[in-house]
């Protein structure tokens, strides 16, 4: 019997005492003016300039005249309801959506102050700088060794078998697994753990010296230890990187990242320090998605 409310009679009821907010989609009397983004969507040190980028799928517009920078240095966070763009916006940083032929990018984005889809560029050396881990860990069917080294080889970046013994070191150091695969070099990348296969995966990232690391959802396969571990990897990384990461946990977004930026159906709404985007959002679209009314 519970004694501080004699009308509640057992656990159940007390758990049943609380009405639940009914999940509601999206409100539909919201307009989204395209093209404009509530907050702070620009940066003084940007590394990304990104203006007036449109995105489609053969007829289908997938992002709706976007404007944003990325930061040197920052961790920004992108969320949104399933389909709302992320992944789509997040590849053309690194002209990954180049592969997908019905897929058309146009606007102007800048890495550096140089344009990221000019013809010249070469875009094996665009992904070298422009690292990217990806939400199912992908390692190649070699080695341990041989997927840290794969990048360094390409891209001829050691010249002596020494130099390449470090390369690889030192990523796996970076990345956290050193310890746990300093003996086991030689085994097969795909016998790990799949906490293991992406730190990895971030490992291979890091041996080519990127400048930034874009990641999409990188630890919705993983156990919170695994996560834990590569959140603890991206703080330690963003003292030398931009990071851009895709997530569907908030309490990841609000734990890693600097700023936040709320897509919603191919727009980007809002875009405002991470804490301010979770304490005071400042439109109703991102207070409706982060307390979870829809998404
Ligand atoms: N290869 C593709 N071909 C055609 N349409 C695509 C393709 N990839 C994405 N789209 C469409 O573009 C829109 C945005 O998709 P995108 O994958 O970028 O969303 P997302 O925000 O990453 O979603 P999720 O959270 O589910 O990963 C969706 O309507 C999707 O159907
Ligand atoms: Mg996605």
């Amino acid at each position: 019997m519970n004694t501080i409310n004699p009308a509640v009679t057992s656990e159940a009821d007390q758990y049943q005492a609380e009405p639940v907010a009914p999940v509601r989609e999206q409100p539909e009397e919201t307009i989204i003016e395209e093209g404009k983004t509530v907050g702070r969507p620009f940066a003084d040190n940007a590394k990304f300039k990104l203006r007036d980028v449109n995105v489609s799928y053969g007829d289908t517009r997938a992002i709706k005249n976007i404007s944003l920078d990325v930061a040197k240095n920052e961790v920004i966070a992108f969320i949104g309801p399933s389909g709302c763009g992320k992944s789509t916006f997040l590849r053309c940083l690194n002209r990954m959506n180049d592969s997908i032929e019905i897929c058309k990018v146009t606007g102007s984005l800048q890495l550096d102050d140089q344009d990221i889809y000019d013809r010249r560029r070469d875009v094996v050396e665009l992904r070298a700088r422009v690292g990217m881990v990806f939400q199912k860990p992908n390692p190649f069917p070699k080695s341990i060794y041989d997927n840290v080294a794969y990048g360094p080889r390409i891209h001829g970046l050691a010249n002596r078998k020494s130099d390449l013994d470090e390369i690889v070191e030192n990523s796996l150091r970076k990345a956290g697994l050193w310890g746990e695969v300093k003996d086991r070099l030689d085994a097969t990348a795909t016998g790990m753990s799949g906490g293991q296969q992406q730190r990895l995966c971030i490992a291979r990232a890091i041996a080519v010296s990127p400048e930034v690391i874009l990641m999409d959802e990188p630890c919705s396969a993983l156990d919170p230890i695994a996560t834990a571990r590569v959140e603890e990897l991206m703080a330690e990384m963003s003292e030398s990187y931009t990071i851009v990461i895709v997530t569907h946990s908030m309490q990841q977004a609000a734990r890693v990242s600097n700023r936040t930026a709320y897509f919603h159906l191919g727009h980007l709404v809002e875009v405002n320090e991470t804490n301010k985007v979770f304490t005071s959002p400042e439109h109703e679209l991102t207070e409706s998605y982060i307390t979870g009314r829809f998404g």
